[in-house]
């Protein structure tokens, strides 16, 4: 070998090591929390094989928002409630903090969603017979370190509303107790599917812009589902499912405030 060839071959070597720190360094900045690796579910209806999702692939980092859009039946309920451990998949792999979720049992699978997650269904899904405070007050029973109730409810500006029922608060407030309900459990993720479903527009944004805060100020990662595509606006990752497959995945540079857009 020429001295030449031995220096660019040297070259070569010392430029690599310099490409895998850049991608080292990427990694440890984005912080990936969440991977699918080619998920599927699958239903079977007697010999016919339905899909409601079908090879998925995706990450997601450390305190993004993430919004999920497409039409109705194209899977974004069922792709949220594997992430959530409320479903299972049929093949593929769903990594969560360096653990494959499909590997748990159901007891390790109970603790994730306990330890990890926290939900707002589009109708709230709160317990009529207690206030607010005792709604948010349930989590305790679920989790060792949950915050004080009041300190949520707090945080989603109902201080004033905490003992309250549900049928004596407005669709807004009732959101915003669920909200305060799944926050109180200081999970790393928050999933909202549909959450703004059942508002108008002006107590919508309000609940956009509590969500939003929630990625932004507390760094969690927010994962809502919506038809809605006007919320791609204020997303920092856009992803667009149909048919049970992922359409595309796009990144915001520069998401928009709530209080910014309109619909
Ligand atoms: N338990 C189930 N059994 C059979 N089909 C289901 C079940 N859950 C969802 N599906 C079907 O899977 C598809 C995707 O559902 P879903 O994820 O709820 O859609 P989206 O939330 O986007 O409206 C739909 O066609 C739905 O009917
Ligand atoms: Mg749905």
């Amino acid at each position: 070998m020429s001295e030449k060839e031995k220096t660019d071959q040297e070259l070569e070597v010392v430029d690599l090591e310099a490409e895998e720190e850049t991608e080292e360094k990427a990694a440890e900045e984005k912080n990936v929390l969440i991977e699918f690796k080619k998920v599927c579910k699958k239903y079977s209806q007697g010999e016919h094989e339905f899909y409601a999702l079908k090879d998925a692939s995706l990450t997601i980092s450390e305190g993004e928002m993430v919004v999920i859009l497409g039409p109705s039946g194209a899977g974004k309920s069922t792709l949220l409630n594997l992430l959530g451990g409320m479903d299972s998949a049929t093949s593929g792999e769903i990594w969560f903090d360096g653990n494959d979720l499909t590997t748990y049992s159901d007891n390790q699978l109970t603790q994730y969603r306990a330890q990890n997650v926290g939900v707002v269904f589009q109708f709230y899904n709160l317990i009529p017979t207690l206030t607010a405070y005792e709604n948010v007050a349930l989590m305790k029973d679920i989790k060792n370190d949950t915050m004080d109730p009041k300190e949520a409810l707090s945080a989603v500006g109902l201080a004033d509303h905490m003992h309250q029922f549900p049928s004596q608060m407005s669709g807004g407030e009732q959101q915003r107790t669920s909200i305060a309900r799944a926050i109180a459990k200081n999970p790393k993720l928050l999933l909202c599917d549909e959450p703004t479903g059942a508002l108008d527009t002006g107590t919508g944004k309000e609940v956009l812009k509590l969500l939003q805060e929630m990625s932004r100020s507390k760094g969690r990662t927010v994962v809502m589902v919506t038809h809605n595509s006007f919320f791609a606006d204020v997303a920092d990752t856009v992803i667009r499912v149909k048919n049970g497959g992922i359409q595309s995945v796009v990144h915001n540079d520069k998401p928009k405030d709530a209080e910014e857009i309109n619909w």
